[in-house]
């Protein structure tokens, strides 16, 4: 069956503007992390090991779509808040996310070899030193979250340090890690996969959307239409995900592929089949939409991101 293209059409003025605002916020996230991922140890530091820095920059510089930061970005300049102002609580959050990759890819999780197209940290170094760099790599999100550039004002910085943690933990994406090993020996059922879902990838997708609202001093109730939309499409995100590991191939995704079925995880491909996911993806760019509706244009990339997470072809 042919994929599902959805309405890229109804914002055909912003298609250009939209992939160049993706690549440019990647770019400058990529730059940046460049930047402060270094051997040169800080004033208050012995030394950093050189191992653990290179591998930190191979699990976190070389490719990635850069799509939560992205989110920080958009959701924030709802606010007026620029991509200079949001820079450092997205390269945080995307540090917790490529250790989060690291350690997916590990022999006792994942077991995958490849990643962004190239080998995987602990292909690349060896299993310590991928431990050790996706460590590194989320105790530093938390030291960059905690900096004055994130915010002038440390409660922001506080609230956002709390909501990070919380997206990441034993409630969030680690917790969500932990049932999705869980599930390949039992048989989670719809509502199962869905909450392990919700953990593994919608918990900080979901937070990028929250991050901006609290950079942006949103108020309570757009704060939650932020978070309603992360939700939405952080299940677009994973169930993209889960469709595209049945039907695309490593070179186009960077990373192997069939590997759902075949370490038995459960999916909701797995449950109902391509054609269903592809056709709750569609509706879920309307509901997508829907909760942006407060927000009236000011809006619209973050509508064609929707469009952008639920089409995505890597
Ligand atoms: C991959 O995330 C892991 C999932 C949550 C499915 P991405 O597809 O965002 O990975 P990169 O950062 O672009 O490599
Ligand atoms: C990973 O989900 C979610 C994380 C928290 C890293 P997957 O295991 O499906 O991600 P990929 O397919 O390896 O990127
Ligand atoms: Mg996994
Ligand atoms: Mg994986
Ligand atoms: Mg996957």
């Amino acid at each position: 069956m042919q994929r599902q293209k959805t309405d890229l059409k109804i914002y055909p003025s912003m298609t250009n503007n939209f992939s160049h605002r993706v690549q440019m916020s990647a770019k400058r996230v990529s730059d940046h992390l460049s930047e402060l991922l270094i051997s040169t140890p800080d004033s208050f530091e012995q030394q950093r090991p050189d191992r653990l820095i290179s591998a930190m920059r191979h699990g976190s510089l070389n490719g990635g779509k850069r799509l939560r930061p992205f989110l920080i970005f958009e959701s924030a300049a709802l606010f007026g808040v620029t991509l200079e102002e949001a820079l450092s609580a997205a390269c945080a959050l995307e540090c917790v996310h490529c250790y989060s990759l690291i350690h997916d890819d590990l022999p006792a999780m994942d077991d995958d070899d490849l990643r962004r197209g190239q080998p995987t940290v602990h292909k690349a170094y060896d299993e310590a030193t991928a431990i050790l760099a996706g460590d590194a790599l989320l105790t530093f999100a938390f030291d960059l979250m905690a900096q004055d550039h994130t915010h002038p004002d440390p409660a922001v910085r506080c609230e956002l340090v709390l909501h990070l943690a919380r997206a990441s933990g034993m409630g969030g994406m680690i917790g969500g890690q932990m049932l999705d090993i869980e599930a390949e020996t039992a048989t989670p059922d719809e509502k199962a996969i869905r909450t392990l879902q919700s953990m593994k990838t919608g918990a900080l997708i979901r937070f990028s959307c929250e991050a901006g609202a609290i950079l942006g001093g949103a108020s309570l109730s757009e704060r939650k239409a932020l978070i309603r939309y992360g939700d939405i499409i952080g299940l677009a995100f994973q169930l993209a995900d889960d469709v595209l590991d049945q039907t695309s191939s490593a070179d186009v995704m960077g990373k192997a592929v069939g590997k759902d079925a075949e370490q038995g995880k459960g999916t909701l491909v797995d449950l109902h089949g391509v054609d269903a996911v592809r056709a709750e993806l569609a509706s879920l760019i309307e509901e997508a939409d829907a909760c942006l509706e407060p927000f009236g244009t000011k809006a619209d990339v973050l509508k064609q991101a929707a469009r952008f997470v639920a089409n995505r072809e890597n």
